[in-house]
């Protein structure tokens, strides 16, 4: 069964063919739009979203398609104690595919452990949310015309963003990337993306500078500083303000560099940059469900050539424990813990944390 948990389960062939495949949809909609009739599509959003659950009902409806599923844990069994395994258990009976949205890192792995229809992360909390980074590359692709020889500057909570994570490790696969990750110190990227950058050889700097930054960029992707994974309120206020970017600031930026956000922005970039023709942010919002229609399209596709019967429920639990309080293990029960790197590190099969 193919899912989509992070963004290299795809191929970068994959990537291109599901590019090509939305910009065949954004040119002729009709002939997609019975194409997942009779189909369901349920949407298992723990975490509060507006952008990746409407576009994913939006994609749902555009192809004939109908969506059940909560928009609010608490207004499903998950109040009452109900794990991932056992919802998605339930769920399958009544859906033909899932998009699941989590607070806890690795969520949407266990899902995929215990369902047998494909699963699509929309977001596990400051790890991955591969359907943003198919969302601007599509953006990229329409407004440069190719990902190769580009320079991408990544700006703002580079620690738990989970869209700077997956669209960085989904460009460096690209020809002659170069990535240039601006944040404070506190708010750099995690250490398992840097060694997993370094192990590919992919060229990156880290600076706490924008403005030395941008003369050099191609893309300027700005991110918001997430409130929500701060242990200490604190220290969220003392990094919130980190880097706001204004039309001063864009001063010495290339003519036609792009600027992209996933949203949604909170401070981090004056509304006075959203009349100049670079922001990008609310096409990228646009962009989202075509690509979301993609993907459920050749995912559901790809479920009827390799049907799977359900899957066995897993009897051995992991002795193992996860370092990372954020990650699915710490509260749920899991399985096959720890994986093994190239360079020997093991790390956690469901959140990446390099496991010593
Ligand atoms: N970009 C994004 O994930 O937005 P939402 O949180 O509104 O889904």
């Amino acid at each position: 069964m193919r899912n989509l948990l992070e963004i290299t389960d795809f191929t970068t062939q994959e990537i291109d063919t599901l590019i090509a495949t939305a910009i065949d949809i954004i040119k002729e909609p009709k002939r997609y739009s019975e194409a997942c009739k009779g189909k369901k599509l349920a949407t298992l959003f723990y975490e509060p979203s507006t952008r990746t659950r409407l576009s994913f009902t939006a994609a749902m409806m555009e192809l004939g398609g109908n969506v059940l599923g909560f928009s609010d844990a608490a207004a499903s069994s998950v109040s009452k104690g109900e794990v991932v395994a056992d919802t998605v258990r339930v769920v399958e009976n009544f859906a033909d595919i899932i998009a699941m949205r989590h607070n806890k890192e690795g969520a949407p792995w266990v899902a995929s452990q215990f369902a047998s229809i494909p699963i699509i992360n929309a977001g596990d909390g400051g790890h991955c949310h591969p359907t943003q980074t198919l969302t601007d590359m599509l953006t990229i692709y329409r407004h440069k015309g190719r990902f190769s020889g580009l320079t991408i500057g990544f700006c703002g909570d580079l620690l738990y963003g989970r869209t700077v994570h997956s669209l960085a490790k989904a460009m460096g696969r690209y020809e002659g990337i170069k990535f240039v990750f601006i944040s404070p110190k506190e708010l750099k990227i995690p250490d398992y993306l840097r060694k997993e950058i370094e192990k590919h050889g992919y060229q990156y700097i880290e600076t706490t500078n924008l403005e030395d930054a941008m003369p050099s960029l191609d893309i300027l992707y700005m991110t918001r500083v997430q409130k929500e994974r701060f242990d200490s309120e604190a220290e969220y206020n003392k990094l919130k303000d980190s880097f706001i970017l204004d039309m001063h600031k864009l001063h010495n930026a290339q003519k036609d560099m792009i600027i992209l956000h996933p949203l949604p922005r909170v401070n981090e970039i004056a509304y006075e940059v959203d009349a100049d023709p670079r922001a990008l942010y609310f096409e990228q919002v646009l962009n989202g469900k075509f690509i979301r229609m993609a993907l459920i399209y050749t995912l559901l596709r790809w479920a009827e050539e390799h049907k799977e019967s359900p899957k066995q429920p897993i009897v051995e639990v992991s002795p193992l424990k996860c370092k990372n309080a954020r990650c699915i293990s710490a509260t749920e029960m899991v399985s096959s813990l720890c994986t093994t790197s190239e360079n020997g590190d093991r790390h956690c099969f469901y959140c990446d944390t390099i496991l010593k």
